[in-house]
């Protein structure tokens, strides 16, 4: 019977290694942050402000991201596969900015292209208190369920419909749903209170950037969510539609693994900026 369980216990250690090396890939161990570069707007909104020309927008901020979300339409034309850089695939989708039911998403990749894609971990967006709520939760641990199968971690999205509050009391409750329901990151919004969001998460949150903000506001937001306990970012607009991006994708960084305030974090970026 011991014989038994240690060999069961062995063979779980052995299917969790693909889990836990992806996940390592993703969140630094060395301080269990990450600076995770969003990119994926394509899937809804098509050619994004600043991302027009995606491979000359985005290339240059590959060295100082930790991973790269995007969708398997970028990744295959824009970004070339020898480069060394952790992939978060987005799989879900399937409504547009113009659309009636913006946000009432579907699995839009297989899990057999995600692994041929060679993904570190895959994406999905879930809206909480939608009319459509329980689509996009089935949607989740659908995903879960085919992504857990072959040790890929899932990023659940807590998005958020244009009326509503983007507070603590909503976000809490869509971060750990997310959570309970399988997912083993959360991407959701800063907001007041953020530190009890992250407390009543059993699983690393990164938050979003949001709509592009002053550089200084978009860097302060990346601080006190650090502060707050968050795992990192997973920042887009504030990055690649600020006036240096370099700048600022270096300025994040700093702020998320160097610990640097958001006045030294401000200064990286008007070094790169002035140039
Ligand atoms: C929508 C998304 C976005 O596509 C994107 O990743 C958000 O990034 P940002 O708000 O920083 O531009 O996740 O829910």
């Amino acid at each position: 019977m011991r014989d038994f369980i240690k060999e069961v216990i062995g063979r779980k250690f052995i299917m969790d290694w693909g889990m836990k090396n992806r996940l390592s890939r993703i969140i630094k161990p060395k301080d269990g942050r990450t600076v995770m570069l969003a990119v994926d707007h394509g899937y809804f909104m098509g050619p994004t402000t600043g991302l027009e020309k995606f491979d000359e927008m985005v290339n240059p901020l590959l060295p100082y991201a930790d991973a790269l979300m995007l969708t398997r339409g970028a990744l295959r034309n824009y970004i070339s596969p020898d480069v060394d850089i952790p992939i978060i695939l987005r799989v879900s989708g399937g409504t547009s900015i113009i659309g009636k039911e913006l946000l009432h998403e579907g699995i839009i990749v297989s899990m057999e292209d995600a692994i041929r894609l060679n993904v570190s971990a895959v994406a999905f967006s879930i809206l909480v208190g939608a009319e459509f709520e329980r689509d996009t939760l089935l949607g989740l641990t659908q995903v879960v369920d085919e992504a857990e199968r072959y040790g890929i971690p899932v990023l659940a999205v807590t998005a958020v419909g244009r009326d509503m509050a983007k507070d603590v009391k909503y976000l809490s409750l869509a971060s750990r749903m997310a959570a309970e329901l399988g997912a083993h990151m959360v991407k959701t919004y800063y907001c007041e209170n953020f530190g009890k969001v992250v407390e009543t998460c059993p699983v690393p949150v990164v938050i979003a950037g949001g709509k592009k903000q002053p550089e200084k506001d978009a860097l302060k937001m990346a601080y006190n969510a650090i502060q707050d306990g968050a795992s990192g970012v997973d920042m887009g607009r504030n990055i690649f539609q600020s006036e240096c991006p370099v700048g600022m994708i270096k300025a994040v960084r700093a702020i998320i693994h160097e610990n640097a305030t958001p006045d030294e974090a401000y200064q990286i970026f008007e070094e790169e900026k002035n140039k």
